[in-house]
């Protein structure tokens, strides 16, 4: 600091913070932990805060719904508190992008900081929302957004920023590991598995977004940008969902020594700076970290080029994991207020370009109903083989002895996915051929 500087804060000191004044937006289930981990832990947060943190208002959107939870100050004029000079920092627990990204700007141009558990809201405007924040000096975290109580966004941020990263691999999303973990230990139907996750209130409303993959998507995006300092446009992430794994699969992956797992992978691509970002079900090798992330449980499996490699695993949906990692951003911020700081945002460079998946390298699973004839293996390793495409095991069971049908499951080498592609073209086109059942992609032992 130069003499001027200093002698201008010593002749004008701010005055002493005496409290940081919090909104709510939306009373839904995370909302409602949050609303319970303030009241529960005040003395705690107080404490690791440096000074009390007090929930002033709650935005909601139907006041005649609110039931079990005592607060004077509620309301449903959520643009009242956006614009309301009396508080600090505003939570969005509300979703979606409509009203949320309405509120999040207006909150952030009046100059209040926000902590916000929207993973659709950070995956498609998180870079101009953190210049926003940037240019303010406020602060805007989303550690909630991806992976529930887990921190990710924080480490990938700071920690293990020095790293060039090799890989990012992740169980994202707690109802489809739940639905996947349910069907291969208790041989449960996808149906009874959904609308447990349903009951046990991690599955979205609407489960389009968690089964189709979406959920995971987002989440792989924003993580991915953070890893990779650019974002990574969110519609280009490749994704598949949980819907086309059949019970066959989960049993044949089993035996072969796999899990069947719905993961979300960021890696640098081929080119310059690109990457490869993408979301499918893989079989994962028994004994791979990932492969024993059970039920609604979430893990990030991190490689980075100085640190190797680091897992990252815990409850990654819910009410009490979810505000865990709400209350800790609100924390970071209330020390960041609490000594006037310029706020910790970072923004992102640069948006990074994702590879077409043709371009990505994996193993597969491969199932077909063939003839049960001599010489029909070799005619598939022939077409296989012609586009490079190797075999590593096989396991075979009789289907329909009668008609002389076999059911057949590859595993392959590491392959291009493009040529994996004209493989499969060509083996639908054999006559010994009687139906590809499936294929998956693979991480090879
Ligand atoms: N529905 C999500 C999941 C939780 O099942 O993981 C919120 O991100």
């Amino acid at each position: 600091m130069n003499a001027d500087a200093s002698l201008s804060a010593a002749a004008s000191p701010s005055p002493i913070r005496e409290s940081i004044r919090v909104a709510l937006l939306g009373l839904g289930t995370v909302g409602r932990g949050v609303f319970r981990m303030l009241e529960e832990n005040s003395a705690s947060i107080r404490a690791k805060a440096g000074l009390p943190v007090e929930l002033v208002r709650i935005g909601v959107r139907d006041l005649g719904r609110v039931r079990g939870i005592e607060f004077p100050h509620l309301t449903d004029d959520a643009r009242s508190i956006v614009q309301d000079p009396d508080i600090d920092v505003v939570i969005e627990l509300i979703g979606g992008i409509d009203q949320a990204l309405d509120l999040v700007e207006r909150a952030l141009e009046a100059g209040k900081s926000v902590v916000t558990a929207n993973k659709e809201l950070i995956a498609k405007h998180g870079g101009r929302l953190l210049r926003m924040a940037f240019e303010r000096g406020i602060d805007l975290h989303f550690e909630a957004a991806v992976g529930g109580g887990i921190p990710l966004v924080q480490p990938l941020k700071h920690q293990l920023a020095g790293n060039d990263v090799v890989r990012l691999m992740g169980i994202l999303n707690g109802t489809t590991n739940y639905i996947l973990t349910q069907i291969a230990e208790r041989g449960v139907s996808f149906e009874e598995a959904l609308s447990h996750a349903q009951a046990f209130g991690f599955a979205e409303a609407d489960p389009t977004n968690d089964v189709e993959a979406y959920d995971a998507a987002y989440k792989i995006a924003i993580l991915g940008s953070i890893a990779f300092g650019g974002p990574i446009p969110v519609e280009q992430v490749y994704r598949e969902g949980i819907q086309g794994v059949q019970p066959d699969d989960v049993h044949f992956a089993d035996v072969l020594g796999y899990a069947i797992k719905l993961v979300a992978i960021c890696e640098p691509g081929a080119g310059g700076r690109s990457v490869s970002a993408r979301v499918h079900p893989l079989l994962v090798p028994k004994e791979h970290p990932l492969a024993g992330v059970r039920n609604e449980y979430n893990a990030l499996w991190f490689q980075g080029d100085f640190v190797g490699d680091v897992m990252f695993s815990g409850r990654g949906a819910g009410a009490e994991a979810t505000a865990s990692a709400v209350v800790g951003d609100l924390i970071d911020v209330a020390r960041n207020l609490k000594i006037k700081g310029p706020g910790s945002v970072i923004p992102w460079g640069d948006p990074i370009e994702v590879e077409p998946i043709g371009l990505a390298r994996s193993s597969y699973y491969l199932r077909l109903l063939v003839d049960d004839r001599p010489k029909v293996l070799g005619e598939i390793a022939l077409a296989l083989g012609e586009h490079g495409v190797s075999l590593s095991a096989m396991e075979m069971r009789v289907f329909d002895s009668a008609n002389h049908v076999g059911e057949i499951v590859f595993l392959t080498h590491e392959v291009e996915e493009r040529l994996f592609q004209r493989a499969l073209a060509d083996l639908e086109q054999l006559m010994v051929v009687k139906k590809v059942c499936n294929w998956l992609r693979v991480v090879e032992k």
